[in-house]
């Protein structure tokens, strides 16, 4: 099993518990301000009908409904039930398209060939046993001339806060813990290697750039830290005693130094953003 895979299963048996640092530390400082750059590449106009696959608690899903409106309908998949009670425990948004949520892997998708004017995945791609057979799902839903838009983080050390948190993983728990951490969200980096993957499922006119959004923890290493808890290496940290776990964050805060201001970790994430049609 790849170290993206490892997480991916991470994620299918996590429970709503774990999971819900993510949604409440990750997706408002991260994921919410990604998923409208993404939105802003691909375009949703009113009316679309919108597939938004490996959706989390439903992050691009929702703002691309509110953009698709009530005339518009979106679907979203996920493997994780936890990411899934999260996504549908929010109330819609007024005048937002109705979100049908469906529990199942991306390489399967349960929605009908040619139905969808685009189909949508953020941060998800680098997690599938079959990146591949995910693409072709996803072209398979797409309408002809449906558009593709997908996000995947560039290497760890050009999101310079989550490479520090690697930094004291290394010194505290390890090099093949940080090594698990560096190759997971961060496993699949190489644009050339991206594009070809589009272009191969059958996409045309693939193109990916690479994209720079701030990221703020205001709360400061800790805050920052406490996202672990969403990680792979999150039973590890769970595992550690008292003075395990103040090492930890002695190590953070010093790998976090050079980002830290006046107590909030301030940098910015890079992720390529990959755009084609069907
Ligand atoms: C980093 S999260 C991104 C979630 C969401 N797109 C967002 O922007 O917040 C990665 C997601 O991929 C999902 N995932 C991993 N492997 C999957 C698979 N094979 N099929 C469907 N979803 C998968 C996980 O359950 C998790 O919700």
């Amino acid at each position: 099993m790849s170290t993206g895979e490892t997480w991916g299963a991470a994620f299918a048996s996590a429970t709503t518990d774990s999971m819900s640092v993510y949604d409440r530390i990750m997706v408002p400082r991260i994921f919410d301000p990604w998923a409208d750059l993404l939105l802003d590449c691909v375009g949703v106009a009113p009316g679309d009908a919108v597939l938004d696959v490996a959706t989390g608690p439903g992050t691009v899903a929702r703002r691309a409904a509110v953009r698709a409106g009530a005339s518009g309908r979106v679907s979203a998949c996920d493997l994780s039930p936890a990411m899934l009670v999260m996504a549908t425990a929010k109330p819609p948004d007024g005048g937002a398209a109705p979100i049908t949520y469906l529990h199942g892997p991306a390489e399967a998708l349960d929605v009908p060939d040619e139905a969808f004017d685009l189909a949508l995945c953020q941060q998800g791609l680098q997690f599938f046993p079959d990146r591949a057979g995910a693409l072709t799902e996803m072209r398979r839903a797409l309408r002809p001339g449906g558009r593709l838009g997908v996000a995947v983080w560039c290497a760890i050390h050009e999101c310079p806060p989550f490479e520090a948190l690697a930094v004291a993983f290394e010194r505290v728990l390890g090099a093949e813990v940080a090594l698990t951490f560096r190759t997971g969200p961060w496993g699949l980096p190489d644009p050339g290697e991206l594009g070809r993957l589009v272009d191969a499922a059958g996409f045309t006119g693939v193109e990916v750039v690479r994209r720079t959004l701030p990221v703020v923890f205001e709360g400061g290493p800790s805050q920052l830290l406490a996202t672990a808890g969403a990680a792979v290496v999150a039973p590890l940290i769970a595992a550690l005693d008292e003075r395990g776990r103040a090492d930890l964050l002695a190590a953070a805060t010093e790998a976090l130094a050079p980002l830290t201001d006046a107590g909030a970790v301030r940098s910015e994430l890079a992720s390529h953003v990959v755009t084609a049609r069907r």
